[in-house]
């Protein structure tokens, strides 16, 4: 039977994963140990959100602004994300998974963009869930990308200024055919978006968990969808619930 407490289940949930550098210092541990649990939370994360059925699942893996971290750090940090892509690629293939990146690929280095681009390719016909990986990835990065390419459209003929409208931006991110995330979760108590698909949050549900992310399980998962589904989004209308008791 569907748990009533799950009947609504977002479509697009989006999670900024906080906190594993605070999770290994609680634990006199060095902050890659915090990294690497980390990554045994998204294992478990992306099967929950499959078994779920929800459709898209997007990760902040890593920001445009987290190169200023010291350089073993994001050594560690690109490390991982190599190492997560080689080791679980052929298995989240065979679970009918797509796997797309989002964020600035351009300046990526050459031993992390084929990578990338092979995960892509390898899982572009698959059918279950999405899952978005946001590497190197800054709202205003990539909405001044969006903005430069509609400028060129300009520049070229092929598009008029007066017929720039928020579709034609959409459809310029790199987030172009996945729907706005319903669901945004935090995790580490921090209550901020940090530069995350800023355009794309206009409506989402905020989830502020106190949680940090190497603990993040089915289990809190599950526990965002419930808080998701008792919240009434409204769009700037009435909900359903004022308009059928009349007002
Ligand atoms: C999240 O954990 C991982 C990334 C930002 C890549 P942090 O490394 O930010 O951990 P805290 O916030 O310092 O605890
Ligand atoms: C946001 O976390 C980025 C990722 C989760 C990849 P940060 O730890 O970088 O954010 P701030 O610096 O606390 O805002
Ligand atoms: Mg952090």
């Amino acid at each position: 039977m569907v748990n009533p407490e799950l009947a609504i289940i977002p479509q697009h949930v989006a999670i900024i994963m906080d906190g594993n550098g605070r999770w290994a210092n609680k634990r006199g541990l060095p902050r890659t140990v915090g990294h690497s649990k980390g990554v045994e939370a998204v294992r478990e994360t992306v099967r929950a959100a499959g078994d779920a059925g929800v459709k898209y699942l997007t990760l902040f893996a890593f920001s445009s602004e987290n190169w200023s971290r010291p350089e073993t750090e994001v050594r560690d940090l690109l490390g991982l994300l190599r190492r997560f892509i080689r080791q679980d690629l052929a298995e989240l293939h065979r679970e009918n998974i797509r796997i797309r990146v989002i964020g600035e690929r351009e300046k990526l280095r050459s031993d992390i963009l084929p990578l990338l681009l092979e995960a892509e390719e390898t899982t572009k016909f698959n059918t279950s869930l999405t899952l978005i990986i946001a590497f190197n990835y800054g709202a205003r990065d990539e909405i001044a990308r969006a903005v430069a390419m509609l400028a060129r459209d300009v520049e070229a003929g092929i598009l008029k200024a007066s017929e720039i409208d928020p579709d034609k931006i959409s459809a310029k991110l790199d987030t172009a055919g996945i729907p706005d995330p319903d669901l945004i979760i935090r995790t580490s108590g921090e209550e901020r978006l940090s530069n995350f698909l800023l355009w794309q949050a206009a409506y989402s549900e905020l989830v502020f968990l106190p949680d940090y992310w190497p603990d993040f399980d089915r289990k809190l998962f599950l526990d965002a969808l419930k808080i998701y589904a008792s919240r009434d989004r409204r769009f700037g209308g009435l909900s359903d619930k004022t308009i059928a008791v009349g007002g």
